[in-house]
């Protein structure tokens, strides 16, 4: 497969497993918060991230590419509230969107159209992750005085 793409998928795959620690991290954050309900909508998150990087990882092998797993960095590990937790949550997600949208360029400048048609999947993807941790966001923001309003926060997430 073309040696450029290739290496740029398996920067991506490090990305989304990176997406997927950071959402740990977020959720045990939470956690230790007392905040079950964010707690248990980062895990599923985190489950996500897991499959975007799979679903990567199987494609690589699909197309005769070899996967290469580059080092996890830590993420970080405390906010200074909730909404900062959730604000890091969007601004990542908003990071790996510009990823996405660059691996699309390169592919298409490539001629690599089954790379190209198998992101846009992802960018169909990110359109979603980013709108949602973008209303969880201003939720937060809204309540962030009142533990009453959080709270009622935390017990819809509990049903994700
Ligand atoms: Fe897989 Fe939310 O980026």
């Amino acid at each position: 497969m073309n040696a450029k793409v290739e290496k740029a998928l398996n920067e991506q795959i490090h990305a989304e497993f990176f997406s997927f620690y950071l959402s740990l991290s977020v959720a045990a954050y939470f956690t230790a918060h007392h905040l079950d309900g964010f707690a248990h909508w980062m895990r599923i998150q985190a489950q996500e991230e897991f499959a975007h990087a799979m679903k990567l990882f199987d494609f690589l092998n699909e197309r005769g590419g070899t996967v290469e797993l580059l080092p996890l960095e830590a993420p970080t590990r405390e906010w200074a509230s909730p909404s900062d937790a959730v604000e890091a949550v969007l601004e990542h997600e908003k990071f790996i969107s510009s990823r996405i949208n660059d691996l699309v360029d390169l592919a298409t400048a490539e001629n690599d159209h089954a790379t190209t048609v198998m992101l846009h999947w992802y960018v169909s993807e990110q359109v979603e992750e980013e709108a949602t941790a973008d209303t969880l966001f201003h939720q937060v923001k809204m309540v962030e005085s009142s533990p009453h309003g959080l709270l009622m926060i935390d017990r819809e997430l509990s049903g994700r």
